[in-house]
């Protein structure tokens, strides 16, 4: 079972190499980062409403991190709704549904702050997250053109869906 822990200096290490692997960077449309850069990055995060973030524990390391970001709480007008991130590393743990239990336990903090829909950006080509989003419930609402194409995927509350759990069925 994956534990969502807060993020710490151990986290920071580790997922400092994480950042420096080009595939993995590509995957998820990041440049490579210093350990500064990261320090700072993390120095910040308690002072932002907008943004959570988790580190993802298993077998006693950690795994990947999961989160919601541009998080809109009091949005009158439209949907109230947050954008999704994840990753789990190394390759070897993907496909064991170790992705889906992190994204699960983000689903229950986003029905716990009243958010409406999750939505997030892949970049196409990355077909095993593309694939994955499928099976956990997102469907595609668009494509952001640019040098990476980002397609737009999104979840809401009211759909029915045979792997989801909770609010976000
Ligand atoms: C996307 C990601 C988080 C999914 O996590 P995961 O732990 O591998 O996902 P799960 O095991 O919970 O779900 C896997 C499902 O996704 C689909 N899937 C995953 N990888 C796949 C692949 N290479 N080919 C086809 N389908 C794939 C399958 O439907 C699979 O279910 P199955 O194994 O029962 O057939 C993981 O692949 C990852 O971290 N990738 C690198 C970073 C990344 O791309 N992040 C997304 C940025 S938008």
């Amino acid at each position: 079972m994956v534990i969502l822990r807060n993020i710490d200096d151990s986290f920071l290490e580790c997922s400092y190499s994480w950042f420096q692997d080009d595939d993995f960077l590509r995957s998820i449309d990041a440049t490579p980062v210093t350990f500064d850069d990261q320090k700072v990055w993390f120095a910040q995060l308690n002072s932002r409403l907008d943004y959570w973030v988790k580190g993802v524990w298993f077998d006693d390391k950690w795994i990947g991190a999961v989160g919601l970001k541009r998080i809109a709480h009091n949005d009158v007008c439209k949907e109230k709704s947050a954008e999704y991130f994840g990753y789990i590393y190394p390759r070897e743990l993907r496909r064991r549904g170790l992705g889906l239990q992190a994204y699960f336990k983000v689903e229950e903090f986003a029905t716990n702050l009243g958010l409406q829909k999750i939505y997030l950006k892949v970049v196409e080509g990355n077909e095993a997250a593309l694939a994955a989003y499928i099976k956990w419930g997102f469907e595609v609402d668009y494509v952001i053109e640019g040098e990476v194409n980002l397609i737009v995927m999104s979840k809401s509350n009211n759909k029915q869906h045979t792997v989801g759990k909770g609010n976000f069925l």
